[in-house]
């Protein structure tokens, strides 16, 4: 009818790399210069939660992030909805349904709300770009709670195998379906491996136009049911150099990262997805922190140098280093985004004792008692 309005809500979960994407081959496409490898967290823990509505009385496409307006006319945001039209167009004219011709020429307006700090380095953004290109301003999510350093702490199960993103939501809305992670990567890198649950490859392709360089499920979240996730947010400050610039300058000027281009990544993308199939937790764990660690070293190997890890940060690395050392094996792995925060990967059997060792090096006292209050807990919280 004439009157046509719809409305989808969906939600999209956060992925952490444990093989980091970091430099781009083409920036207007979003092609990556090597592959990379995540894993995607439980979305009731970490999430952008977009509603698009799209109406006749609409008189044009606006955006609104964490309840700001921001500017829909952002190239990669124009980008995402030009292509979801353009798929719903052939889908229409190929027969295959989906909405009807009025809907397609329809205006959206579309309302994302993330439920963890954007702009820190949390969570490679991949959700969190739900903003569709630049970092919403906007510090902190739906939770009025300003956190403090050292860190909060929240521990998360693994994974869900839904796994929604404003692009998901878009294309929902305008009746596509199919492979879309194509589309969700030229919004953000990462984002294209929010598409899928459990662990994700995004592979760099070969191609110009980017039709090859998609997501891919390695094994889905039930492969790996003892793995966990803690976030301990250090620090919840917008990072003070974003993902896009500093990956251009990094590509620019740092020598080391075409060498982990050329000669590191592609081995170890072999190693990983390896360690993954066969759950083998201490292959697992070094390569995530070797990579980890790579991905920071070009960082400081960018001229001029990039820090993203502050002294908190560099604690915990020892921290990791030294209990594993104590029990001669790794029980417990850290990687780090853009941003200070750690994220740690460990088997719920060590995550009880892990968490008593961070709780005696960095006692509540010390951040003031203030953690994530509105962040539901999975297992353990620090208080
Ligand atoms: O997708 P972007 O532009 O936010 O870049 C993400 C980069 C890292 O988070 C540092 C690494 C990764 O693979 O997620």
């Amino acid at each position: 009818s004439g009157n046509t309005f719809s409305m989808v809500t969906c939600n999209a979960p956060v992925n952490i790399a444990v093989i980091k994407y970091w430099g781009k081959r083409d920036e207007e496409c979003i092609l990556p210069i090597n592959s990379s490898l995540s894993v995607t967290l439980h979305q009731d823990q970490l999430k952008t939660t977009t509603t698009v509505a799209c109406s006749r009385s609409f008189q044009e496409d606006r955006i609104w992030l964490n309840g700001k307006e921001e500017d829909i006319n952002q190239p990669r945001l124009q980008s995402c909805l030009r292509e979801i039209r353009r798929l719903a167009r052939k889908r229409r004219s190929d027969g295959e349904g989906g909405v009807d011709l009025a809907g397609l020429s329809h205006k959206v307006h579309i309302c994302s709300v993330n439920n963890f700090p954007t702009a820190a380095g949390l969570a490679s953004s991949a959700a969190g770009y739900a903003c569709l290109g630049e970092r919403p301003s906007n510090e902190v999510g739906v939770y009025p709670v300003a956190l403090s350093g050292p860190f909060s702490l929240c521990s998360l199960p693994l994974l869900s195998p839904f796994s929604f993103f404003p692009v998901y939501t878009l294309a929902r809305v305008m009746g596509v379906e199919g492979e879309l992670s194509a589309v969700a990567r030229q919004g953000s890198g990462s984002a294209c491996r929010s598409m899928y649950g459990g662990f994700v490859q995004w592979i760099m392709g070969q191609r110009e136009d980017g039709k090859d360089s998609v997501a891919q499920q390695v094994e889905p979240e039930t492969h790996w049911p003892e793995l966990r996730i803690l976030v301990l947010v250090v620090s919840a400050e917008r990072k003070p150099v974003g993902s896009t610039s500093g990956m251009q300058t990094s590509v620019e000027t740092s020598s080391l990262l075409k060498h982990r281009s050329d000669s590191v990544v592609p081995a170890r993308m072999k190693e990983m997805i390896d360690a993954v199939h066969r759950k083998d937790f201490a292959a697992f764990a070094e390569l995530t922190m070797k990579d980890s660690n790579q991905f920071h070293a070009i960082c400081l190997d960018t001229y001029p140098p990039i820090f993203y890890l502050n002294d908190v940060s560099r604690h915990i690395i020892n921290l990791v280093h030294h209990y594993n050392q104590h029990y001669r094996e790794a029980r417990v792995a850290y990687t780090f985004d853009a941003g200070p925060n750690a994220v740690i990967y460990t088997l719920q059997q060590h995550v009880d004792e892990f968490l008593q060792v961070v709780k005696h090096f960095f006692p509540p006292e010390t951040n003031g008692g203030q953690f994530v209050k509105g962040l539901p807990v999975a297992s353990t919280t620090l208080t």
